[in-house]
């Protein structure tokens, strides 16, 4: 089983609890660019129950093997704040990753070491996943932070059908056989 850590990161189940935790740090306008554009942050209780909804899994299966996986990110340097969440779907061969961290803690590094912890974690209970990411094309942090995890730019038109996918994203995919990390 993977350990529930990195150097820096412990790694927990996502609940509705979290929201307590990262409602602060992850509805601000730099966190939204370009996830909500138009501005429309949720509520606090807009985002225990979404939290709530991701613990639970899908409720209508849009294919039979989809499983959802998320994650709240802590700090392991006391005061050991919550600092970000990871989240994936899976369909069988392949599926969706995505991720938020507050931004004081942009730029160090953090949210390419807990990707690196994810992708482990994701090849341990879904081995063989071609993993996607789709981002807005301004959003260059993310963008190098997917070139830095190894995946690689497709053409959109070639993509599978991403449910995070809104016209003119950029399409990442990182294959399955990418070595797994020894973090
Ligand atoms: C996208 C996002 C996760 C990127 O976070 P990030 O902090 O830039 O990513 P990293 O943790 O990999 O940090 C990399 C940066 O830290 C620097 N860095 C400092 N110390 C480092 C270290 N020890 N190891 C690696 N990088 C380090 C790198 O040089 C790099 O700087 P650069 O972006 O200027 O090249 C973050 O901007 C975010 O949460 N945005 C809001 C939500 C969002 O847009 N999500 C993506 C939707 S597709």
């Amino acid at each position: 089983m993977t350990p529930m850590q990195s150097k820096n990161l412990d790694f927990e189940p996502l609940t509705a609890a979290h929201a307590d935790d990262l409602f602060s740090i992850l509805t601000t306008p730099s966190v939204l660019a370009f996830i909500d554009p138009d501005g429309n942050p949720p509520t606090i209780e807009e985002l225990r129950a979404e939290y709530a909804a991701r613990a639970s899994g899908p409720v209508v299966l849009t294919t039979p093997s989809e499983q959802w996986f998320n994650m709240a990110v802590r700090l392991k340097a006391p005061p050991s704040p919550a600092i970000g969440r990871l989240e994936a779907t899976g369909y069988g061969e392949w599926g969706e990753v995505a991720y938020l961290f507050g931004e004081a803690w942009w730029g160090k590094g953090l949210a390419f070491e807990s990707m690196l912890w994810w992708h482990d974690y994701l090849a341990a209970v879904v081995p063989g996943t071609e993993w996607w990411a789709t981002v807005h094309p301004l959003n260059q942090k993310s963008i190098r932070l997917l070139r830095r995890l190894e995946y690689e730019e497709v053409d959109p038109t070639k993509r599978p059908t991403l449910h995070s996918y809104d016209p003119g994203d950029c399409c990442f995919v990182r294959s399955a056989h990418v070595a797994e990390s020894t973090i």
